[in-house]
């Protein structure tokens, strides 16, 4: 029993930015109030994760455990955690939902403002971590931390799912399916008959393109310039695609003329201020919404001619799809068991965690969708 003990175990560690994962053996504390330690099963690698490394995450510190899109089951759990036992099969929630601030009792967000306090800069509420390697602190990472055989996640930023559902792709619900899937569903609403692009045709958008099918979406157009992602947005749902390079137009003058006047939903799911641009600049004049769903660079900014909203232009985004996520994760988790939609389509690789480098190889080289890591 290492329930209230210390548990060594592999994690893979990034001592400093830019730097290669290496597989140390660290220590993980027992769960205080209000926390659970979590064996770790399987976690997706996400373009997030190579963002942070990069250093293109403000907030994450080095050295850091990242992973953000794990599946495990609860090994111990601290004082007052309600409804979270060991043996629980769980989803750790990089948006945590503590249903008490203000965006978690409003409808209209997914937002939490606990996710924004302390946990933001990579440590528990206390100010602590829950990681150490070879007698230094090991910061965390979007409350989460799923690089790792054990982690440490307060009981917000958990949620419990069915106790059938697979430790292995399951994972892609803790980001990457639920970010593109919500984002045509509730962050766009996208609607029966609609037409809808979505620029980058990575796990996230692929995801959109799954979102927009479900939604009943008339035409789906993928953008990409890596063609090698076509066949699987096809799979996926997607009625055409283009690759900005076939052209020697500007991409958004191509789908306003092939759409007679643009696209009802346009997503952006590559993190470039140019593909954001190209979303808005392809969606209808009247009343197309555009959804920023990648991540930019810290910094970036974006400049328009406002004239391009005054006519009843949207452009919002979403994180996480817009999912409150701990009421959200355990009915997406039915979903899939229900085979609503297959989460297999988006896996392309799996390897142990200790190829985690190769893994991260596979993804900054354009050849995997989602690889899985099995801890
Ligand atoms: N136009 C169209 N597609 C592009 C362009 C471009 N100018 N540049 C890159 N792409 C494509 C890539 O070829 C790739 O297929 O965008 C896709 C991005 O996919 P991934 O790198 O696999 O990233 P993904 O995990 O899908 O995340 C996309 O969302 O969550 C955020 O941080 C994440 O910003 C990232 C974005
Ligand atoms: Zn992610
Ligand atoms: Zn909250």
């Amino acid at each position: 029993d290492t329930a209230g003990k210390v548990i060594k175990c592999k994690a893979a560690v990034i001592w400093e930015k830019s730097a290669p994962f290496s597989i140390e053996e660290v220590e993980v504390a027992p769960p205080k109030a209000n926390e659970v330690r979590i064996k770790i099963v399987a976690t997706g690698i996400c373009r997030s994760d190579d963002h942070a490394i990069e250093g293109k995450l403000s907030t994450v510190k080095f050295p850091v455990i990242l992973g953000h899109e794990g599946v495990g089951i609860v090994e111990s759990t601290g004082e007052s955690v309600k409804h979270i036992k060991p043996g629980d099969r769980v989803i750790p929630l990089f948006v945590p939902q503590c249903g008490q601030c203000i965006c978690c009792k409003d409808p209209r967000s997914n937002m939490c403002i606990a996710g924004k306090m302390k946990k933001a800069v990579g440590l528990m509420s206390d100010g602590t971590s829950r990681f150490t390697c070879k007698g230094k602190q090991i910061y965390h990472f979007m409350n989460t931390s799923t690089f790792t055989e054990y982690t440490v996640a307060e009981e917000m930023s958990v949620a419990k799912i069915d106790s059938g559902a697979s430790l292995d792709n399951t994972c892609l619900i803790g980001c990457g399916f639920s970010t593109g899937y919500g984002s045509a569903l509730n962050s766009a609403k996208v609607h029966p008959g609609s037409t809808c692009a979505i620029f980058g045709l990575g796990g996230i958008g692929l995801a959109v393109i799954m979102g927009c099918k479900i939604a009943g979406a008339a035409r789906i157009i993928g953008v990409d310039i890596n063609p090698d992602k076509f066949n699987i947005a096809k799979e996926l749902g997607a009625t055409e695609c283009i690759n900005p390079k076939d052209y020697d137009k500007p991409v958004p003058q191509v789908i306003l003329e092939q759409t007679g006047g643009g696209v009802d939903y346009a997503f952006e799911c590559v993190g470039h201020i140019e593909t954001m641009l190209a979303a808005l600049n392809s969606s209808h004049f009247a009343y197309g919404t555009t959804v920023i769903v990648g991540v930019s660079a810290p910094d970036s900014t974006i400049s328009f001619d406002p004239m391009i909203l005054l006519t009843g232009r949207t452009i919002k985004g979403s994180v996480f799809g817009g999912w409150k996520s701990k009421n959200s994760v355990p009915q997406l988790v039915s979903d899939s068991l229900a085979k609503k939609f297959d989460l297999e389509k988006l896996v392309t690789h799996r390897l142990p965690l200790n190829k985690i480098n190769e893994g991260f190889d596979l993804l900054r080289s354009g050849k995997s969708i989602r690889t899985i890591l099995l801890v």
